[in-house]
Order: C-alpha cells, then sequence, then structure tokens
C-alpha cells in the first residue's frame, strides 16, 4: 500500500512538473512571436543572444525562450520547477553578439528617370521615382525646392518652374530621410513673343510681358461676368462702370510715355506699366468708376473688395503689396481669373505675384 501511494505521489509529481514546462516552450499565439521580434529590437538593438542561451534557464525568462525552447530545454525546466513563476527569476542577461537586424522592407535608395530638367516658367515636371528595394513597407516620398522662387514643389511631387535661374530639388523617402535623389533644375523665361501662364492664369506684369502683337480685344467671359458683378452692385444701391477696359500695346505705348513725359520714368512705373507688360492688353482687366487715389474708401471701392471674386475678379494691386505687385495700390484696377480662383486668391489675403511664387519686376 504504501508503494502504490509513493508511486501515486512521484506521477502527480511529475505530471506537475510536465504542464509547467509546456508554458515555457508554446507559443499562446502568431501574435506572440511578432511582439517577440520587435521585443528583440526594442532589448537588444542590433544585437542578438549568443546560441548556447538557448540551453541556459535564462532563455526562458526572455520572450525568445517560446520560439528557441528545445526537448532538452524541457528536461532542465522539468528538474528546476522553482522556475515555474519566471517573472520572478532573476536571470542573468545574455552576451549580445553584433548580429545587425536587417529590415528588408526600409527604403535604401530612390532612383530618378532624370537627374536634370530644363523648364520654361508656368511648366511642370513630376519626376518618376523608382523607390528601393522593390518590397519597400513605405513608398511615400516628397519634394523639397532650395529656391522656390525658381522652382516651387506642388502636391509634394510636381516641380512647378517659377522664375529664372537654376536650383536643386531633392526627393526624400518619407521613410528614410538619408535615401534621397538630387534633380537640378534649370528654369527658362518665357521666350520672346510667347504668352506666360501659370497655373491657367495669363501673366502680365513687370516680369513677364505680352507680345506687342497680342491683341485679343475684351474676353468675352470677363465681360459677362463683369455685367453680372455690376447688376450685383446695382441691387446694392451702386453704380460701377468702365472707366478703362482693353487697351492695345499701341495704346498703352502712348499712355505710359505720357506720364514719363508729365512725372518722369521712376514715378510713372509705380503706377502704369510700360507697353506690353499692362494687364488692360489682355482684356481681363478693367479700371472701375475712378482712376484717382480719392476712390479708396468710397462705399463702390469696398463693395469690389468685398465682392469682386465672387464674380471671379481680384483687385489686382492691393494696399501694401506695392513691393510685390511693382504698382501703387490701385481700388479701382480688377482683373479676371475666374470664380475658383479669384476666390482662392481673396481667401488667401496674397496679391497674385505672391499667390503664385513669382516677381514683377523689369528685367530692362
Ligand atoms: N495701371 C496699371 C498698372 C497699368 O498701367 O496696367
Ligand atoms: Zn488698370
Amino acid at each position: 500500500m504504501k508503494k502504490i501511494a509513493a508511486f501515486l505521489l512521484l506521477t502527480m509529481a511529475l505530471l506537475t512538473s510536465c504542464t509547467v514546462s509546456t508554458v515555457y516552450i508554446t507559443p499562446p499565439s502568431s501574435d506572440y512571436g511578432t511582439k517577440t521580434a520587435v521585443s528583440v529590437l526594442e532589448t537588444f538593438g542590433n544585437e542578438t543572444p549568443e546560441p548556447d542561451d538557448t540551453n541556459s534557464t535564462s532563455v526562458v525568462g526572455t520572450a525568445t525562450g517560446a520560439d528557441t525552447a528545445t526537448p532538452t530545454d524541457v528536461n532542465k525546466e522539468t528538474e528546476t520547477p522553482d522556475n515555474s513563476d519566471v517573472t520572478d527569476t532573476p536571470t542573468p542577461t545574455p552576451t549580445p553578439t553584433k548580429t545587425p537586424v536587417v529590415d528588408d522592407k526600409g527604403v535604401k535608395e530612390l532612383k530618378l528617370d532624370v537627374y536634370e530638367v530644363t523648364l520654361y516658367v508656368g511648366k511642370d515636371h513630376e519626376p518618376e521615382v523608382t523607390v528601393l528595394p522593390e518590397n519597400a513597407e513605405n513608398k511615400e516620398y516628397y519634394l523639397e525646392s532650395d529656391d522656390p522662387s525658381v522652382a516651387l514643389i506642388k502636391d509634394n511631387s510636381v516641380i512647378s518652374a517659377r522664375g529664372k535661374g537654376s536650383c536643386a530639388v531633392n526627393v526624400i523617402s518619407k521613410d528614410n530621410g538619408d535615401a534621397r535623389a538630387r534633380i537640378e533644375v534649370t528654369v527658362l523665361h518665357t521666350p520672346e513673343g510667347e504668352i506666360t501662364y501659370i497655373e491657367g492664369i495669363l501673366i502680365a506684369n513687370k516680369t513677364f510681358a505680352l507680345p506687342s502683337t497680342y491683341g485679343p480685344g475684351v474676353d468675352p467671359e470677363a465681360k459677362e461676368a463683369l455685367n453680372d458683378m455690376f447688376a450685383a452692385a446695382k441691387k446694392d444701391g451702386l453704380k460701377l462702370f468702365i472707366c478703362s477696359g482693353y487697351r492695345t500695346y499701341a495704346y498703352q505705348k502712348s499712355l505710359y510715355n505720357r506720364y514719363v513725359d508729365r512725372d518722369g520714368k521712376e514715378k510713372a512705373d509705380t503706377y502704369s506699366a510700360r507697353p506690353g507688360h499692362s494687364e488692360h492688353q489682355t482684356g481681363l482687366a478693367f479700371d472701375l468708376n475712378k482712376v484717382d487715389d480719392s476712390f479708396d474708401g468710397t462705399p463702390e471701392a469696398i463693395w469690389i473688395a468685398e465682392h469682386a471674386h465672387e464674380y471671379g475678379f481680384i483687385v489686382r494691386y492691393p494696399k501694401g503689396k506695392q513691393e510685390i505687385t511693382g504698382y501703387k495700390y490701385e481700388p479701382w484696377h480688377v482683373r479676371y481669373i475666374g470664380v475658383e480662383k479669384a476666390k482662392a486668391v481673396y481667401e488667401s489675403g496674397l496679391c497674385l505675384e505672391e499667390y503664385l511664387g513669382i516677381t514683377s519686376v523689369y528685367g530692362y
């Protein structure tokens, strides 16, 4: 009877030990394995435990034990049931080896279709970017210009030429800032005799001229929008009318020369455009009511400032922007660019040059 009792006790002890060992060597779920990998990176950085560690009890105390335990481990643990409380067991730190952990899915390199581009002002170029390795997890990148006055970046991916000159654009991986490629960008001025469009807006200012032969007359769409605006102002009890509309190159030339004779070139340049540089030659600009500083602050001028954008017009030479537009404040001069764009410019609080990132400076 005693023998039977002893046998039963021994069997129970063995069963208890085996159950405890099973807990250590069986990963509870596939997630456990994933977390283990992260944990190894966090704990050891670029280091992994030496193979010998798998035979020591310390392995049981680390997260890697579940993945690396062998039948030998079972026996060892069976012999040392006190280790069942793993978290409380002080464990020696394994001696790490310097094996770098390679993150195969990290971005290593960016390659481009071209590394040099030449563009005319107003033109765009979207580089074709190859992100390596092929199986990289995060293939996103962004572009950065070292001179936005020459080439600015749109939507993080498009190079848009803005001003004559050269600059570099870097294409940079969002995953790895060291993975980057450089494009040399050269921007050329609009060729003689051609018109500059930037973001679909015809540009006539001190930097960008119109050919002397360009004479489209009043733009019909702009005229219709102007009539709508006049009707709306009328409903509000105000009378708006055109004081000066479309001008030919020849007419602008005579006008400008008259002002130069009267005030001198330097002063004339602050309020009158040289021939080829006036927006009035586009057929898209109008002076309303009174071309005189006394127009500022009148109910009509205030109404124009508050409502012109609703009809597709912008007050082209706003107050305080003379250094940027090249012209003193003209509350009477409106320019048609379409409702969507006019609203965007109005809401930005910027003048057109600032909004588009261009200059207005004579090159002669
Ligand atoms: N007054 C504007 C700047 C023009 O002459 O076109
Ligand atoms: Zn004007």
